[in-house]
Order: structure tokens, then C-alpha cells, then sequence
């Protein structure tokens, strides 16, 4: 879809990339390792949200309820400072100006998520709610008006409460339901919409969500319902991704892809074996667990994963993996069900090997992967104690990724980004992006990594889920 090579210098981005180069971060953030490079033409420059973030209107114009409105109503001590979506950034009301932020921007994309209750409010599509199906219909066209592409998430975690009551992700069915509202989706805005990524984060959402109580619906039922949840996913993932490619595409002409999460992982010592093997193991626990079985060519769980916790399931005493298993037909339908690799990156962590830490649960993820996780003390953590600032950590993981399953499907990073404490001085966030979109451009010509689009989270101040509006 890209050309790779080097291309003409991009006049108004280069400029803007230099403006920043004069500022540096307060917290000692040096803006070096700047190139020459430039984004090659047709590069998807953005930025993104989800509907639960920055929609609001909870519980207007026919909505029903998402599991983190219910849960945050009945659970308001949940988030810090006792915040819930229920007005968020207004974007409801307002999207005609979220529509003015991102043109002023500059960029031509925009990512956002279509919130399932809003045009299904029970779940289910035996009833669809006309006038959310309005609202989205609106946005995208206002959005199309300004030469903006929306670039459209269908699950970005606000699952409609109904469904939750079935167990949510926990429930192989659930796989079923996303695709009766993937295929509501793209028959109601796929003459609008041409990029799809069906579901964001499936390592977070699962992790904090079904096996820690961090995140909705915190059901804690760690190193089961975790894995419950991301095997369900992937499955979910790939039927929608086969529903579009035989039912819409030939007409629609659009591409659909997924969003995996993804730290990098370095050894904290990179001359000892063991911290290299942890390293290694961390990225495959967390990232091939659900990378392999669509972007390799073999398909399925890594060997790695598939061993490590049938051996660990054994030995706890459980009769069976409590990682599930993909049937042969399983592993064809989810092996190459993408049409591109969206990846989410913030930070890097440096790992050791480590059989137990403090707040791991046995079972756990975290007593899975078995890993010790660290920050090099010289990384800036401006906003939150687990975003340290290491922008080389940016290129490295686009490398691991293309070494893993190679160039031919395309990466679009889907988010990245920096919080802080908020005010107009961001320096810190302007140095951020510098440096990191600055490894990106080295990554693309010096790497030959095959990234065709980046996006800012995020466009505006948002719902931060458990960290409300702190
Ligand atoms: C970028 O180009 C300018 C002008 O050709 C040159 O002076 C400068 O050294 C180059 N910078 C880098 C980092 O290559
Ligand atoms: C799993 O257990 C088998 C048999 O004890 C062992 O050979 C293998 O190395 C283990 N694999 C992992 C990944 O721990």
C-alpha cells in the first residue's frame, strides 16, 4: 500500500516536527535523535478515542446501559476521583467541534469506536435504536465532509450490560453476538466507513477486566476467566473479520484489522540469559498469545504459550490447560483473519525471570508469564507510574513485531501517547511525541518496517476509565 523508500520531504510536517525540537521536556526529556526522515506519502496520520470516553448522553436518544455505566452507578468509589461517563467530554452533543479539533490538527484520519449499546440497546439486533444509528450516521458523514477518514473500533470495551449478565467474554456465545452487531455495523455505515478494527486491546481488556478487578467488569478470576475472555476474542475477531470479507468487502471495498496492546520488553540486563529469555517471554505471553494465532503463518497459540501454561495448569492441580483450545478448523478460520496490525504502544518495561512478586495471584497471568517487571530509573514518568518515557522502546517493538510475522500485512500504530496532570504547558507530551514519532521514521526507512499510519491518543481530555478525569 506504501511505498518505503524515502520520498520528497513533506514540507508541512517537517515544519511542525522542527517547531517542537525547541522545546524540551521539564522532567529532563531530551529531544534528540531527530532525522531527516519524513512520513511517506499516504501515511494514515491521526488521532483516536472510544465512545465511552468522550461520548456521554448515557442515557439519551435510546441507549441502554454498558456494563461500565451500570458498574461505575452502582460502584462510584470505583474510578479515583468518583467519576463515571455518564457526560464525559460530551462529544454527544459536541461532535461537530470534536470534528473542528481534528481538522485544525491537520490530519486526515480520525480513530473512534461505535458504542454497541447505543445502536443495540439491549445487545442483541433483533432491535436497533434509529436514533443512535442517526447520530453515527451524522458523524461520519460531517466528518467525510471535512476530508477526515473515520477509522471505526466496534468493541472498545463499553459491552452492553445485558450481555455482561451473560458472563460477557467469558461466554463462548459472545463471539456470536459481536457478530450480529459487526454485521448491523457495517450494513447501516459501511458506505461510510472503510477502515474497521473489530476490538481494542484484547491483553488489557481481559487481563485487568476478567482476571484483575482493575477495569470493568472486574470479575478477578485470574489465569482462567482471563484467558476465557482473550480466547473468546479472538474467535469473536475472526468471524467478524470472515463475515466482512465474504458478505461487504467485494461491495464496500473496506479493510478490517484488530488492536493488540503492546510494552516493549527488554532484558534488564541484556548480557544475561535469563533476563533475555524473560524479556521473550513476556512478548509472547502478551502479545503472541494473541499476534500468532492470526499473523503467523502457522497459526495458532505460540509453542511457548501453549506449553507453559498446560505444564503450570498440570502442576496447579487443574485436569485440563486452562488455556483453551482452538479446534484445526478454529486455528484456520483466526490464522490470517486481518488485514492489518493495529497496534496500541505507550512504554517499555526491562525484565528478570521470577517465580513470585508481590500482588501476583496463583493462578495468575502475572505467575504465568513469571516475570519481574522494572523501569531504568533515568526514564521520565510525567503522568502515571506505569508510562516511562523510552521512545527507542518504540522502534524495537515494530522490529520484534516484524521479525515475528513479517512485512506483508501492514502495521497502523492505533495509539500512542502520553498522560499527564493536565495545563497548556505540555511540554513533556510535545517532547513525547517528538521522540517517539521520531523512532517511528526510523523504524519505516532504516528498518524497513512495513507501518502505513499513526495516531495521537488522544484528541481530547477524556474518561480514563479507572483514573476518571485525574
Ligand atoms: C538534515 O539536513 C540538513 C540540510 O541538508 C543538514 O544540514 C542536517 O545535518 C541534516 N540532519 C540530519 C540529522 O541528518
Ligand atoms: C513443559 O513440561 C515438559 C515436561 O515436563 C517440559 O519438557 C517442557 O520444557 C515444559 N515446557 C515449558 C514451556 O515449560
Amino acid at each position: 500500500m506504501q511505498s518505503l523508500s524515502c520520498v520528497a520531504q513533506s514540507g508541512a510536517l517537517l515544519a511542525s516536527i522542527s517547531l517542537l525540537l525547541i522545546t524540551n521536556g521539564v522532567n529532563g526529556l531530551v529531544t534528540s535523535g531527530l532525522s531527516n526522515y519524513s512520513f511517506p506519502d499516504n501515511f494514515m496520520l491521526g488521532v483516536a478515542t472510544a465512545a465511552f470516553q468522550i461520548e456521554g448522553a448515557w442515557n439519551e436518544g435510546g441507549k441502554g446501559e454498558s456494563m461500565w455505566d451500570t458498574f461505575l452507578h452502582k460502584n462510584p468509589d470505583f474510578t479515583l476521583d468518583r467519576s463515571n461517563g455518564d457526560v464525559a467530554a460530551d462529544s454527544y452533543h459536541k461532535y461537530k467541534q470534536d470534528i473542528i479539533m481534528v481538522q485544525s490538527l491537520g490530519v486526515k484520519y480520525y480513530r473512534l469506536s461505535i458504542s454497541w449499546p447505543r445502536i443495540l440497546p439491549k445487545g442483541t439486533d433483533n432491535y436497533i435504536n434509529k436514533e443512535g444509528v442517526r447520530y453515527y450516521r451524522r458523524l461520519f458523514k460531517e466528518l467525510r465532509k471535512a476530508k477526515i477518514n473515520p477509522v471505526v473500533t466496534l468493541f472498545h470495551w463499553d459491552l452492553p450490560t445485558p450481555l455482561m449478565d451473560l458472563g460477557g467474554w467469558s461466554n463462548p456465545k459472545m463471539a456470536d453476538f459481536f457478530v450480529d452487531y459487526a454485521r448491523v455495523a457495517f450494513t447501516l455505515f459501511g458506505d461510510l466507513v472503510k477502515i474497521w478494527t473489530t476490538i481494542n486491546e484484547i491483553h488489557i481488556h481481559c487481563y485487568q477486566g476478567y482476571g484483575r478487578d482493575y477495569f470493568v467488569p472486574a470479575i478477578k478470576f485470574s489465569g482462567v476467566a482471563d484467558y476465557l475472555c482473550s480466547h473468546n476474542m479472538l474467535l469473536g475477531h475472526a468471524k467478524v473479520y470472515h463475515l466482512y470479507d465474504k458478505k461487504f468487502k467485494p461491495r464496500q471495498k473496506g479493510k478490517v484489522g484488530l488492536t493488540l496492546d503492546a510494552f516493549h520488553a527488554d532484558p534488564k540486563d541484556p548480557t544475561k540469559a535469563d533476563d533475555r529469555e524473560a524479556a521473550e517471554r513476556y512478548l509472547q505471553m502478551t502479545l503472541g498469545i494473541y499476534a500468532h494465532p492470526i499473523y503467523s503463518e502457522k497459526g495458532d497459540y505460540p509453542e511457548l504459550v501453549r506449553e507453559r501454561i498446560d505444564n503450570m495448569s498440570i502442576s496447579q492441580g487443574f485436569a485440563r490447560s486452562r488455556l483453551p483450545v482452538f479446534t484445526p478448523q478454529e486455528v484456520e478460520m483466526v490464522r490470517g483473519s486481518s488485514d492489518f496490525f493495529g497496534l496500541n504502544h505507550y512504554s517499555t518495561f526491562l525484565m528478570s525471570l521470577s517465580r513470585m512478586e508481590d500482588g501476583w495471584s496463583v493462578p495468575s497471568m502475572d505467575h504465568d508469564i513469571g516475570v519481574k517487571m522494572e523501569h531504568d530509573p533515568t526514564w521520565p514518568t510525567p503522568g502515571s507510574d506505569w508510562l516511562a518515557v523510552y521512545p527507542e522502546g518504540f522502534r524495537k517493538i515494530l522490529n520484534w513485531i516484524t521479525k515475528q510475522y513479517g512485512t506483508k500485512v501492514p502495521i497502523i500504530v492505533t495509539e500512542n501517547g502520553l498522560s499527564d496532570f493536565g495545563g497548556l504547558n505540555d511540554y513533556d507530551r510535545v517532547s513525547y511525541y517528538n521522540n517517539y514519532m521520531s523512532q517511528l521514521l526510523l523504524a519505516i526507512h532504516e528498518d524497513k518496517c512495513n507501518v502505513i499510519g499513526y495516531f495521537a491518543w488522544t484528541l481530547m481530555d477524556d474518561f480514563e476509565w479507572k483514573d476518571g478525569f485525574t
